[in-house]
């Protein structure tokens, strides 16, 4: 049974020392530069202490510019936040590793990185442009690169000492066992789409055995209506414990043993996101046994991600 005041505070350790990451994570997923600013900033305030992007959401640059303010105004220190940033597809070839980091690092305003993950398991073919596609718009998809061969290069940016942890996203169990198998530096944290509709019980088992950090998005369903923030057993339990939907989502979520991230617009809902108390067992119980199973994010089927900002 997990204190209340620790739900809100807790911190996941990684594997090989690479630190802890906090539970309770925000995720930069938006999609224009000003609102990613004010957004971040505003997270920042309330107490989040994670924040997760990707060279994909083409908007590094205003986190970085947020997160350099907002940690000199409030006087807290790089070491003191954890941030992640994501490989995206056109750049799995090994060569391309190093570069796409530093690229990243550059537009965070950052030395180093706490988290660097393979956005998704689809090579897409190299080259600036992210999204490449055949003239029937298909995916132009890499077959000339293994996820071994970029978990390698992954690898090396451990041993510069700028990359702390290294993991995968969009990843299916059946895909992460044998890289875990091979690897020379185990992934330390695998994200995916995870909620009551989605509680992915085998791959964070698998996580829990094998001491990595299970990171979920979408805990919330994406804000997706219907979807599990209008769930009639979630609403039940927030209104006997005096609640939010979405801070039921949220405690569910870190109670059972994950971190999370989620995406507040505005400074009031960072900070009910991050005021989240832990819940009686049989609330968890009754969450477990919800039957409902939707997947929210189609990512995992083909690489190519929903909604993208259209920011710098
Ligand atoms: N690895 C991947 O492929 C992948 C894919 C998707 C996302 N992610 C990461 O995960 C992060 C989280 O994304 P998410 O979509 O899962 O975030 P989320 O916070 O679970 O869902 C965002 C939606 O929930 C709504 N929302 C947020 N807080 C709420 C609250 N307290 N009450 C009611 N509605 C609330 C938002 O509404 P408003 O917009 O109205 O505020 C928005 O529509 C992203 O930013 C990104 O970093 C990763």
């Amino acid at each position: 049974m997990i204190d209340s005041s620790e739900l809100r505070t807790k911190r996941m350790p990684l594997s090989h020392g690479a630190g802890q990451i906090p539970a309770l994570g925000f995720g930069t997923l938006i999609p224009d530069a000003a609102a990613t600013i004010s957004a971040t900033r505003d997270a920042l305030a309330a107490g989040f202490r994670h924040f997760d992007c990707a060279e994909r959401y083409r908007n590094e640059q205003a986190v970085g510019e947020a997160l350099q303010a907002g940690l000199a105004a409030a006087g807290i220190a790089r070491e003191d936040i954890f941030v992640t940033t994501k490989l995206w597809n056109t750049n799995h070839r090994p060569e391309r590793v190093k570069p796409a980091f530093e690229a990243s690092l550059g537009r965070l305003g950052l030395n180093d990185l706490d988290l660097y993950l393979i956005h998704t398991p689809f090579a897409f073919q190299p080259g600036d442009d992210q999204d490449p596609r055949d003239q029937s718009g298909d995916i132009l998809y890499d077959r000339g690169v293994t996820l071994f061969d970029t978990w390698g290069a992954m690898e090396n940016l451990v041993n510069t000492g700028r990359c702390r942890a290294i993991g995968l996203s969009d990843i299916s169990l059946k895909e992460l066992v044998p890289i875990y198998d091979s690897a020379r530096i185990k992934p330390a944290v695998v994200q995916v789409e995870a909620h009551p509709y989605l509680p992915e019980t085998e791959l964070l088992e698998f996580c829990k055995a094998k001491d990595i950090a299970f990171l979920a998005f979408a805990p919330l369903g994406h804000g997706i209506k219907p979807g599990p923030l209008e769930d009639p057993v979630i609403s039940a339990i927030a209104a006997r414990v005096g609640k939010t939907p979405a801070q039921v989502l949220l405690a569910w979520a870190v109670q059972r043993g994950t971190a999370l991230l989620t995406t507040p617009r505005t400074a009031a809902r960072a900070r009910e996101n991050l005021n989240i108390t832990a819940l009686p067992e049989d609330a968890l119980d009754e969450i477990n046994r919800i039957q409902t199973r939707q997947r929210f994010n189609e990512v995992v089927n083909t690489g190519s991600p929903g909604f993208i900002p259209q920011g710098r």
